[in-house]
């Protein structure tokens, strides 16, 4: 009875104590981006743009405004599903085409595929 009770509060001051890496590695999502006919295989553990995220990897991407407004950050998303924070250049028809605005796009689903070659 007593072991028992030890490897039932060691089992749980374990998972208290990784619960944020717990965490984080549950909600990580697989994003793969195409750039210059390079692939990154990347993992996003933090709520970010594609852009954000290919940029801190040093990823060619391009981009000027950031604010949603010139499309100089257009890729096609060929996997997965995003939110676009503001938008307010891709028409309807485009966004449903694949078209995003990496700056302005946050992954909603585990698995992503940007591609900025594509556009
Ligand atoms: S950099 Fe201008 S819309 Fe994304």
């Amino acid at each position: 009875m007593g072991d028992k009770t030890t490897i039932l509060f060691l089992i749980i001051t374990f998972f208290i104590s990784n619960i944020a890496l717990i965490i984080n590695t549950c909600m990580s999502k697989k994003i793969k981006i195409i750039c210059d006919d390079l692939e990154y295989n990347l993992e996003m553990t933090e709520n970010k743009t594609i852009l954000e995220l290919a940029l801190e990897h040093d990823i060619d991407a391009p981009y000027s405004c950031q604010g949603g407004i010139c499309s100089t950050c257009l890729a096609k998303l060929n996997k997965g599903t995003v939110q676009m924070d503001n938008n307010q250049i891709l028409t309807d028809d485009e966004v449903e085409d694949g078209y995003i605005l990496s700056c302005q796009a946050r992954p909603t689903s585990d698995e992503l595929e940007v591609n900025y070659d594509e556009v």
